[in-house]
């Protein structure tokens, strides 16, 4: 075994470093690992910024982990799984000559029926930069509010300043539908705003070229501006479409009148909304054009709100049950009490969100006397049907 006294690196001693560990020919001190293991966190940055490939997801994996999330809506969790994956694939392609088409999606449905719990939950589970934006919020250039270059901007930042990432990310484009311009017999002014940020952003999603000043970016302190090359980067619409079922409808009927007993062949589908009818709804031809997959959530039922109460994961019971026990109060429901706020919610037809208003309603008088119940000697709140059709009122000040 050989006796070997300094770095074959650098050449210092043992006695002029930390800590020397000596293999059967060489040895190395701390010092030139430390160096050396910085060059090769150095060489993984600078490969990821060319073209590493990322790890192609499965389907089935993304839609088990939205299944642990989000009730039902099975279709639209399929469709939206698939388009990522082919969305990883395509960013992974290195054949020039091959140019796979990128599939925008757009998710339609009722209120409260997961569109952004499901954006959410994906985004969680993806690795690469995600952004999840308010349309809304979204200005056409030069007009107070975001443009939709700041989309990008967020993209980038999300991306920890990595052009080559960025140009890989994602966009969650929430509330679409509240960029409609409004009917076209309509000669409100306003509308116009609305059509100018879906020809805005049909720039963004076909593919161009922006440049943004990436402040805020951890990786490039300067305002310097940057280019960001949007073509691979995915859009995913998402909005409740209010209305658009009546204009569906129209259609539907309309056809009856003109086809007459003919109709009964494709009932099934003429009551999916079609690009026409997004058209009649107030989105651009070219911008509808540009999401080639539409993925429809469907209205929650009585037994998936149940399950939303009780069962998945993070589940408003379970939270609610958490907060009681921080003043070590349990809390419990019977099934008729559930079966009745379900029941409730559907009425209301505000989706699951409609739930959690029921469950403040029923539990807030108990929540705003929590903390002296323990005094009371009072240790367990079970909520019954009674409770759900009248709550408990506020215990009035002293009077
Ligand atoms: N399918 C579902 N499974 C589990 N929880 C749900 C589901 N749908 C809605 N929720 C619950 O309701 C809340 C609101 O849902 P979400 O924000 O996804 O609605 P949305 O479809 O985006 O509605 P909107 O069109 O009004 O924006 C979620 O935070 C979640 O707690
Ligand atoms: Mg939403």
């Amino acid at each position: 075994m050989s006796m070997l006294n300094a770095c074959s690196f650098c050449s210092k001693s043992k006695d002029q470093v930390l800590k020397l560990i000596v293999g059967e020919n060489s040895a190395i001190c701390n010092e030139c690992v430390n160096l050396c293991s910085g060059l090769l966190i150095d060489t993984k940055k600078t490969r990821r910024n060319k073209t590493s490939p990322v790890s192609i997801p499965d389907p089935r994996a993304i839609c088990e982990y939205l299944d642990q999330h989000i009730v039902g809506q099975h279709t639209a969790k399929q469709v939206l799984s698939v388009a990522i994956v082919n969305h990883y694939k395509r960013i992974n392609n290195l054949d020039p000559d091959l140019e796979i088409q990128k599939a925008n999606i757009l998710m339609l449905g009722p209120t409260g029926t997961g569109k952004t719990l499901m954006a959410r939950t994906v985004a969680r589970y993806l690795n690469v930069p995600f952004v999840i934006a308010d349309a809304t919020t979204l200005t056409e250039a030069g007009y107070v509010g975001d443009d939709v270059e700041s989309l990008i901007s967020r993209l980038y930042i999300a991306a920890d300043g990595d052009v080559a990432q960025c140009e890989k990310g994602i966009v969650f484009l929430d509330e679409i539908d509240k960029i409609a311009r409004k009917s076209e017999s309509s000669t409100v002014s306003r509308d116009v705003s609305g059509e100018g940020v879906q020809q805005a952003l049909l720039k963004l999603v076909e593919g161009t070229r922006c440049r943004i000043s990436p402040q805020g970016s951890r990786r490039t302190p300067t305002t310097e501006s940057v280019e960001i090359d949007t073509t691979n980067i995915l859009f995913i619409g998402g909005g409740a479409f209010v209305g658009l079922d009546q204009i569906v409808k129209n259609r539907v009927q309309g056809t009856a009148i003109g086809f007459g007993a003919q109709l009964t062949a494709n009932t099934t589908d003429a009551t999916q909304p079609t690009p026409d009818d997004l058209v009649r709804y107030g989105l651009i031809p070219e911008f509808v054009g540009r999401f080639s997959s539409t993925v429809n959530l469907q209205d929650l039922s009585k037994a998936q709100l149940i399950d939303i109460l009780t069962t998945i994961k993070n589940n408003f019971v379970a939270q609610y049950k958490w907060l009681f026990e921080q003043d070590g109060v349990n809390l419990d429901f019977d099934a008729d009490s559930l079966d009745l706020i379900a029941e409730r919610t559907l009425t209301s037809r505000t989706g699951a969100r409609g739930l959690h208003a029921e469950l403040e309603r029923v539990l807030l008088p108990h929540m705003f006397d929590l903390p002296r119940y323990s005094k009371q000697n009072i240790l367990h709140v079970v909520i019954n049907k009674d409770q759900v059709n009248t709550p408990m009122t506020l215990a009035q000040e002293n009077q």
